[in-house]
């Protein structure tokens, strides 16, 4: 079975072990000092993305033994069997075809048989053809009005991609139109996103590959009932369109299928913000970006296909994720973007990252004997230089970091006189944190400098904490494509690596199974079911003080 070999009986792990013991002792300023050429050395491009990973706490020989194990573990068997639609997603038996998305057309990838490559286009042309409409003000609502508001219900990967583009596209919005996304149950979500709104000129994407999934259906029907309540039933045909897989499900809730865009059980919820799921974006940013993000995308996808481990920017960033979890240990990863646009880009990733590689069980079901998937986590630059960065630079857990700059800003003087200056700051700002965390300022120098001897330790720095820095010239929808697939084949190389399944989820399933026993339990007079002690009094205290408890109940 491909991925059955455990990485820690490899020799290469071995070896990688033994460099992780040395290199202990080996500040990132010694690596430097005794190397003028690593920059230069460990800096790799793809497309517009050039990645240094020069502050890793890597050597050569580490990224060679790296290499070695990506070897021993068979991941470029596995990426050969990403692209050929094999069913490498195991536990679900399906195929794993993001790639299959931003395909050039007339390119074949097989399933079962059939090209889905031919699919993918035709769904993308329906989907351009639908975005066109609207933002040309040709589709209409129910009073004949163009649509102003397009708000997106949907949850995890079914949000959080179409968000950050939406997000990170500011720049290329259309003036007329704008994005609210709806993803949590919390009634608040979407009263919030309906505020001011007039129903006439919303139009509702319910996106959701399953259309089982509650959160997105109780949503759905309260927009639905939002929707009809003002305009009547026959309003839900020109102001409520879907994205899925499953049409029954979609005619069922009301939705015209004309009015539905598909996509297909092999484009997992976290990898397909570039399937129809992205029409939000499609709407916003137009066709021709949209096709320019996907462009981005497969720039990366043939970079990753064609080109040997040791040049391969995603192998490299995957092993060195590996490196840093599993031989050094360190628990997470932050994500740190210096641009406001990519303020929901820690987040996307939170799900990309966490749901593929946080599993503890390898392809064949016996357990890991070494830690998988970091935890990772983020918020833009600056704000968390004033904010978490304490901890970076003076706490006692070793935090790899991703600094993320683009050399222009998205927006001009015309927005802002100042630009210039505001973003000579930033990328100053993004520079100096990073070479700050490498290599820190010692006792002596601290003291050198005049400081009182007993603030001295408080004063200095460890240094010695690594990070990797992706530069692109500005945050196009090509560079944010490109980005995007970066971090999917990244992910992709560990969980190979790690010999799990990367494109499962059953993690998600306990929770939701449980809330569907306790949500009737939360109603006044029903009976509760077999609980631990807490889960219990929650349930009770919850229903007093919703006014819905039993008269008997002990009062906790
Ligand atoms: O519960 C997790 C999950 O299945 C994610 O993997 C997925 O992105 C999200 O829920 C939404 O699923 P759907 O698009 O089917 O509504």
């Amino acid at each position: 079975m491909l991925g059955a070999v455990d990485p820690t009986t490899t020799p290469h792990w071995a070896a990688l072990s033994r460099h992780a013991r040395e290199l202990d002792a080996v500040h990132l300023r010694e690596l430097f000092a005794r190397d003028p050429g690593r920059a230069e050395r460990l800096t790799r491009a793809v497309g517009d993305l050039v990645v240094d990973l020069s502050k890793q706490k890597v050597t050569d020989e580490v990224l060679a033994a790296l290499v070695g194990l990506a070897g021993d573990t068979g991941v470029a068997d596995r990426l050969a069997a990403l692209f050929a639609g094999e069913r490498i997603n195991v536990t679900e038996n399906r195929p794993v075809l993001h790639v299959a998305l931003r395909a050039p057309a007339g390119t074949r990838i097989l399933v079962d048989g059939h090209d889905v490559v031919a699919d993918v286009h035709a769904t993308l042309e329906r989907c351009f053809d639908f975005a066109r409409r609207v933002r040309a003000g040709e589709w209409t609502g129910a009073t004949g009005r163009p649509v102003r508001t397009v708000v997106n219900i949907g949850i995890g990967g079914s949000d959080l991609g179409p968000v950050m583009a939406y997000e990170a596209l500011a720049a290329y919005r259309h003036p007329r139109l704008r994005c609210r996304f709806v993803s949590n149950v919390d009634g608040t979500d979407l009263v919030r996103a309906l505020e001011g709104l007039d129903p006439a000129e919303t139009l509702f994407i319910v996106s959701s590959k399953t259309f089982t999934t509650v959160e997105t259906m109780t949503n759905a029907r309260s927009a639905r009932a939002w929707l009809v309540g003002a305009l009547g039933p026959d309003a839900v045909a020109s102001h409520m369109v879907a994205v899925s897989t499953n049409r029954e499900a979609v005619e069922a809730f009301g939705i015209d299928p004309d009015n539905m865009f598909g996509f297909w059980e092999w484009v997992g919820g976290r990898y397909s913000m570039d399937s129809a799921i992205g029409l939000s974006t499609m709407i916003a940013v137009g066709p021709e970006n949209f096709r320019r993000l996907l462009e981005g995308f497969r720039t990366v996808d043939e970079h990753v296909r064609d080109t040997p481990p040791a040049d391969n920017v995603a192998f490299l960033t995957g092993l060195v994720a590996v490196w840093n979890r599993s031989l050094l240990g360190l628990p997470t990863r932050v994500i740190l973007p210096y641009s406001r646009a990519l303020h929901r880009f820690p987040a996307y990733l939170q799900q990309l990252d966490m749901e593929s590689n946080g599993k503890r069980v390898r392809l064949d079901g016996s357990p890991v004997t070494y830690p998988t998937g970091p935890v990772v986590w983020g918020e833009p630059g600056t704000n968390g230089q004033h904010s978490f960065h304490q901890l970076l630079h003076q706490g006692t857990t070793v935090v790899p970091a991703d600094f993320i700059v683009f050399a222009e800003p998205d927006h001009g003087p015309d927005d802002l006189p100042d630009a210039d200056e505001h973003h000579d700051l930033l990328v100053a700002n993004a520079l100096a944190q990073a070479e700050a965390l490498a290599f820190g300022r010692t006792a002596d120098e601290v003291a050198a400098a005049g400081v009182a001897p007993e603030l001295v330790p408080h004063r200095t720095f460890p240094g010695d904490r690594p990070s990797t820095l992706i530069m692109a010239p500005r945050l196009t929808p090509g560079v944010l494509g490109q980005l995007v697939a970066l971090y999917e084949h990244q992910v992709f190389v560990q969980g190979a690596v790690w010999g799990i399944d990367s494109f499962d989820q059953w993690g998600v399933e306990l929770g939701k199974a449980l809330a569907t026993v306790i949500g009737p339990e939360l109603a006044a007079g029903a009976p509760i079911g077999a609980h631990d002690s807490s889960t219990r009094a929650a349930v009770e205290r919850y229903r007093r003080w919703r006014g819905r408890a039993a008269p008997d109940t002990a009062a906790t």
